[in-house]
């Protein structure tokens, strides 16, 4: 089995790491080894995969510019799925397309995403996650402004990113794969909390709350997953425990 990950920023390795455990080949692929989605060619160098796993990302202020990006990508990795047996998987957000939260350019990208994805790919596994244990540090780093970080009042259900690695993983490799998969972490918490628990002091993590519709509705609970949804991965304070141990 060969496998592909597009993408390769947080996720990456971590998925990479998840396929190769189960014995498959795995490379990553993004612009840092010369591979861009946006070009015109790079359908082509996706067919020779059995599994492409998309996990691009990036920082992005307003949702014109964020959804030209996913859904160019997306487009991109279902062309090399038509003309080859490859298959494609997605990586997104729970509850990404809820109407309460579309306010929110990011997700309005991500959903939009799904949708062509949907529309357009034919061998199509989404996995969702919620937001992972990594996330706090990528919002403090995107978020800084001078000595502070701003951290928008959310609930969330943090999940470990190797957990969601490994559901990733099983999902590429799997004879029966699924259209959905939904992961989420076992306890719930607020972002500035996570901050607290897993970032360095430094710059210092402000709670604020968005004055929006999609601000109000993180604060109520619109991030955290149907009762449902499996959980994976241990507890923050195990996974704080383990990292200490590496
Ligand atoms: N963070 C979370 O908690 C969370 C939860 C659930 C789902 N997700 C989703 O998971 C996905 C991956 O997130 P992540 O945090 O791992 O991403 P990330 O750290 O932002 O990294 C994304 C990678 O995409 C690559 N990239 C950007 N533009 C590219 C292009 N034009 N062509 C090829 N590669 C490109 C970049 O590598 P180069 O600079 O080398 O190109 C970058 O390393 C995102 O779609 C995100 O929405 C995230």
């Amino acid at each position: 089995m060969r496998v592909a990950v597009v993408g390769g920023g947080t996720s990456g390795l971590a998925i990479q790491h998840a396929v190769e455990q189960r014995g498959a080949e795995c490379v990553v692929m993004s612009r840092s080894t010369g591979f861009d989605v946006r070009d015109a060619q790079a359908s082509d160098r996706l067919t020779e995969f059995d599994v492409v796993i998309e996990a691009v990302g990036g920082t992005f202020l307003r949702r014109r510019p964020a959804e030209e990006f996913f859904t160019t990508s997306t487009r991109t990795i279902a062309r090399a799925t038509e003309s080859s047996g490859t298959r494609h998987v997605l990586l997104s957000i729970v509850n990404c397309d809820l109407p309460e939260v579309r306010g929110y350019g990011y997700f309005a990208a991500k959903a939009e995403q799904e949708r062509v994805a949907r529309q357009v790919s034919p061998r199509l596994s989404i996995v969702r996650s919620t937001q992972w244990f990594e996330f706090a540090g990528q919002n403090q780093q995107r978020m800084k402004v001078g000595p502070v970080s701003i951290v928008p009042a959310m609930q969330i259900q943090p999940v470990a990113l190797d957990a969601v690695a490994e559901t990733i993983a099983e999902e590429a490799l799997s004879d029966r794969p699924h259209d959905l998969v939904e992961v989420a972490g076992p306890e719930t918490m607020t972002l500035q909390e996570l901050t607290r628990a897993t970032c360095p002091p430094s710059p210092r993590p402000v709670e604020v709350t968005i004055p929006t519709t999609y601000g109000k509705a993180f604060t109520n609970g619109a991030l955290l997953p149907p009762p449902t949804t499996p959980i994976v991965g241990p507890v923050l304070s195990d996974w704080l425990a383990s990292r200490k141990l590496q």
